[in-house]
């Protein structure tokens, strides 16, 4: 009974501070903890609720906005998959998409159709007789969330479809959005309910399709476009065209900017129409979609797993928005280098919320003349970092703080040091506590060492605990170190061992990139490693030793040497080496590992989402392919990435090879992320 009473009191509790912060964040753009620490007492509050269903509420915040846990909804398998569009940025990539048509479907003329892409929430509806039976999610893509209760709410569905005699099943997929008038009342509404606020439309719609209470639903304003029929209720049609006329018959709301192109050249100029003409429309798209208009065609070019090839998204360029800096704080990386960051008051910018910027450093901060207070362009571009772009000083009120780089370092106290002639600021020493978290959790990253499971937060609960000091610790740790640690488990602190354990036998490149050492990334590593038999030689190399080695620069050798010539950094090392890390190189290998990429020459195009294109370039390099900068008919394979462009094209052209990023991770033998 009493501990029954004090669960009670803990999920009142929690609901009171997830209330308190949601407000913090939504409403007074002043969040108090980290995203993290957030996610955990939702994470708690929804764990209590599920072993408590008694206690759950409809006004309890697990049950609210996007992002909650959708369990209470059936999950329903699709028929058909429901797939996702490949996304393309410019002209030249669509070309290339007519380019894959025509080779799939050569001597034909090819008509397509450009429609807007909606940013809401896709959805599958299934009729049977007639009759509205089953609206389900996108969900996995293979199985999705039944939320037909919440749908019937829409009145712009048809839960209805007039006399289909002789069909007894159609299935249409759509999106539901929210208009953005409409979202702005749910916003003022819930404003003076003191709720909290949607972050964007999208959010609403997703938040939306969650609740539990159809009622609340039915207030909400969403509406939908629907822009395919799938299955054998397609079967009376020949084109997408006529599929999006049937589909208005039957009484379902289409776009009205549907419309053919003759030629992919007619549809590209749409496209690019198009990312001015959007502000007019009362909802957000976030793109355009050029579909080949004849089925038979569509049926002819198929899909890939994942995205079908007769259509494709082309993604509007990166977004300018404007906000105000609340705030300049100062970051210490792993080298000891202070980042200036702008704390935002959090914007939406192309699909997501930005609260931070970086300055870069003291120079840049001057050129830009940025100060608290100030209303900033910041913008976007797929997955960079975000980027103060400009100060709209029209909007500067009063005689705002210039920003100073502090003259002690924020993390540990001890005074910092700008070189003359460097733009840098750094903190030299060595036992700061945000390096020291920086460094291990670099050693532990993908590139270096790869140790699954050493996060971030473990990394700070770690440091913070005392346990680790510098990263030769990590291979002391003990089973009853890691589990005495909040919200560890038996099971993941054994996890955790378990990677550290066969982390010990990573090639010596690896073990180089993890130390840290300014100017050794991943490549310079591997020329490391093949240089020297071992980690001994290594550290007994001179300077001149060093630089004799192509590829290995003065700048670099001295690097290294200072970096060896730190009794501290030796003594890590040595506890590595004790540990039985790898210390061996592989001198004069020449690739001779066998892999699916020996031999091969490769040209990575665009960017990665999953590496940086030197990381990419070295992991390619280890497998023993050679990396080369351009496309030729010597080329073996080309990687595309994001924003491919010319090479890609290239590669199209010529009839190289290409393959995607997961592509890549295939052949490059890489276990699966989590
Ligand atoms: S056609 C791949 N047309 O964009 C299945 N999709 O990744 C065929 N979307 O999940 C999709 N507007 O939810 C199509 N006019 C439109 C669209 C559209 C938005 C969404 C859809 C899909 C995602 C593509």
């Amino acid at each position: 009974m009493g501990a029954k009473k004090s669960m009670r009191a803990r999920v009142a509790e929690l609901r009171e501070l997830i209330r308190l912060h949601d407000r913090k964040y939504y409403v007074d753009h002043l969040p108090e903890i980290a995203d993290g620490e957030y996610d955990a007492l939702m994470a708690e509050l929804a764990g209590l609720e599920r072993e408590h269903p008694e206690l759950v509420t409809s006004d309890s915040p697990t049950r609210r906005v996007a992002g909650a846990p959708t369990e209470g909804f059936r999950t329903v398998e699709h028929a058909v998959p429901m797939l996702s569009l490949d996304n393309t940025y410019s002209p030249e990539e669509l070309l290339a998409f007519d380019a894959r048509v025509k080779k799939r479907i050569p001597d034909e003329p090819v008509e397509y159709v450009v429609e807007p892409k909606l940013d809401g929430i896709s959805i599958s509806l299934r009729y049977v007789d007639g009759r509205l039976d089953v609206a389900v999610t996108r969900g996995d893509g293979t199985r999705g969330d039944d939320v037909t209760t919440n749908i019937r709410t829409i009145r712009s569905i048809p839960t209805r479809l007039p006399g289909r005699r002789g069909v007894s099943e159609v299935e249409v997929r759509g999106e539901i959005f929210m208009p953005r008038s409409g979202f702005e009342r749910l916003n003022r509404r819930r404003e003076s309910d003191e709720l909290p606020l949607f972050v964007n439309p999208r959010n609403a719609a997703a938040g939306s399709l969650k609740l539990r209470d159809p009622g609340e639903v039915a207030r909400r304003p969403l509406e939908a476009f629907f822009y395919q029929i799938v299955g054998g209720g397609a079967s009376r049609v020949a084109t997408h065209l006529e599929a999006i006329e049937l589909m208005r018959a039957m009484g379902f709301p289409v776009s009205p900017d549907i419309t053919p192109a003759p030629h992919i050249e007619a549809a590209v100029e749409r496209c690019l129409e198009w990312d001015d003409r959007r502000r007019g429309l009362d909802y957000d798209i976030d793109g355009m979609v050029v579909k080949v208009n004849s089925l038979e065609q569509q049926e002819r070019l198929g899909s890939t797993a994942k995205s079908p090839r007769w259509g494709i998204a082309y993604k509007f360029p990166a977004e300018a928005v404007r906000t105000v800096v609340r705030d300049i704080v100062v970051q210490v990386g792993r080298t000891g280098r202070l980042t200036p960051v702008a704390i935002l008051e959090p914007v939406f910018v192309s699909g997501s919320t930005v609260s931070r910027a970086t300055l870069h450093n003291q120079d840049e901060i001057e050129r830009l003349d940025v100060r608290v207070g100030d209303t900033v362009a910041i913008e976007k571009g797929g997955e960079v970092i975000p980027k103060v772009t400009e100060v709209v000083k029209s909007k500067r009120r009063g005689r705002p703080r210039r920003f100073r780089m502090p003259l002690r370092c924020p993390a540990c106290g001890e005074p910092v040091v700008r070189p003359e002639g460097e733009v840098d600021t750094r903190c030299e020493n060595v036992s700061c506590p945000e390096q020291v978290r920086g460094r291990i959790r670099h050693f532990a990253s993908r590139g270096a060492m790869d140790v699954r499971g050493l996060g971030s937060a473990l990394v700070r609960q770690i440091v913070s605990a005392g346990l680790v000091e510098d990263y030769g610790d990590l291979y002391g740790l003990e089973p009853s170190d890691l589990a005495a640690l909040p919200r560890m488990g038996e099971k993941s602190a054994e996890n955790l061992l378990v990677e550290l354990e066969e982390s010990k036998r990573r090639p010596l490149a690896r073990v180089l990139h993890g130390l840290g050492i300014r100017h050794v990334g991943a490549r310079v590593a591997q020329v490391l490693a093949e240089s020297f038999p071992g980690m001994r030689e290594l550290a007994s190399a001179s300077e001149d030793d060093l630089s004799a080695i192509e590829e290995i620069g003065p700048v670099i050798a001295a690097s290294i040497r200072s970096f060896l010539g730190s009794p501290r950094n030796v003594e890590a090392l040595r506890k590595l080496e004790r540990a039985g890390v790898n210390m061996r190189g592989e001198p004069g290998r020449r690739r001779k590992t066998r892999t699916a990429l020996a031999g091969l020459t490769v040209v990575l195009s665009g960017t990665l989402a999953h590496r940086t294109r030197h990381e990419a370039a070295a992991a390619i390099a280890e497998a023993g392919g050679r990396v080369s900068s351009s496309v030729s008919s010597k080329t073996d394979l080309v990687v595309v990435g994001r924003n491919p462009g010319s090479k890609h094209s290239k590669a199209l052209e010529l009839g190289v090879k290409t393959v995607d990023e997961a592509g890549l991770e295939k052949l490059l033998g890489t276990r699966e992320r989590h």
